[in-house]
């Protein structure tokens, strides 16, 4: 579902952020990129999102060469996917609620599939009682469960994380990850940018490792899976509202939040 061909990244002050990557992963895989700071994995997951433009190479997303898609496609790309970014991307004026809530808004979502859906995505990720706080209000590791609901709402086909646990306790990283995990076998194709070397042990899954924006190492697909005690049911995470499922309308530029679709997709959105 993902393949890059020869792909690298030069920034415009001249850094080499990737130096010909060749990796697919295929639909339903769950994947830890591991490397130090600077070693190129959130440039990684912005190409993947489309938040960067390689400077050579082919990127296929779903068989779509997304390399030279049109910029007014890429929200539409985006919506396939739920991305946990690196510095959270909230919007301080909206409760924790709101905040979850206009991911769906955006899709069309209706009101009352909106207030269902989003508590329960609230209390999946232990922020049940903190839906009328505001991110400032909220501790670092609060804020980041905010932006993973926030990921996990429109129950996307790929969810992208980077260092999703990184303002986490152990205790509670694991969870997380554990989280994923079950949302994962699902058949969500799910990325993780981790330093966090005990969560990569414990879960055995594929782990791609950049140096110098480079893969060196690429542990392929696993043969044998580590066994994650189940605490969330099938019928819980099937649990999406109909509506989205059925009715992904266009919507029109006007009828976006677009001072909350811009904090998620950059600004080119709401640019258009
Ligand atoms: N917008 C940018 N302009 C110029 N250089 C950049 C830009 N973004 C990243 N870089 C540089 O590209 C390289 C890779 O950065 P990247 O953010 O992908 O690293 P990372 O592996 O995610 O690091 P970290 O673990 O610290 O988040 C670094 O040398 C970084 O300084
Ligand atoms: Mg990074």
């Amino acid at each position: 579902m993902i393949q890059f061909k020869n792909v690298s990244k030069v920034y415009p002050n001249g850094t080499q952020a990737l130096d010909d990557v060749n990796i697919t992963i295929e639909k339903g895989e769950f994947v830890f990129i591991v490397g130090a700071s600077g070693a190129g994995k959130s440039t990684f997951l912005k190409l993947i999102m489309k938040e960067e433009q390689p400077s050579s190479g082919t990127i296929y997303i779903n068989g779509i060469n997304t390399t030279d898609m049109k910029r007014r496609k890429v929200p539409y790309l985006r919506r396939t996917m739920g991305i946990v970014f690196q510095d959270f991307r909230l919007i301080d004026k909206m409760t924790v609620f709101d905040n979850v809530a206009f991911a769906m808004r955006v899709i069309g979502a209706r009101p009352r599939a909106v207030k269902k859906r989003v508590h329960y995505i609230l209390g999946l990720v232990g922020l049940k009682d903190k839906a009328q706080s505001r991110p400032a209000e909220l501790s670092g590791g609060e804020q980041q469960r905010v932006s993973l609901a926030r990921a996990l709402v429109n129950n996307p086909s790929l969810i992208i994380a980077d260092e999703p646990t990184g303002n986490i306790d152990p205790e509670m990283s694991f969870e997380i990850i554990e989280l994923l995990n079950e949302i994962n076998k699902q058949g969500t194709t799910i990325i993780v940018v981790t330093h966090e070397h005990d969560l990569v042990q414990k879960f055995k899954n594929r782990v791609i490792e950049i140096q110098g924006g480079r893969v060196i190492s690429d542990t392929g697909a696993p043969s044998e899976k580590a066994e994650i005690p189940i605490e969330i049911s099938k019928e819980q995470l099937a649990e999406i509202p109909e509506e989205i499922a059925e009715e992904i309308p266009d919507v029109s530029e006007e009828e976006l939040n677009r001072e909350a679709l811009e904090a998620i997709t950059d600004g080119e959105a709401a640019e258009e």
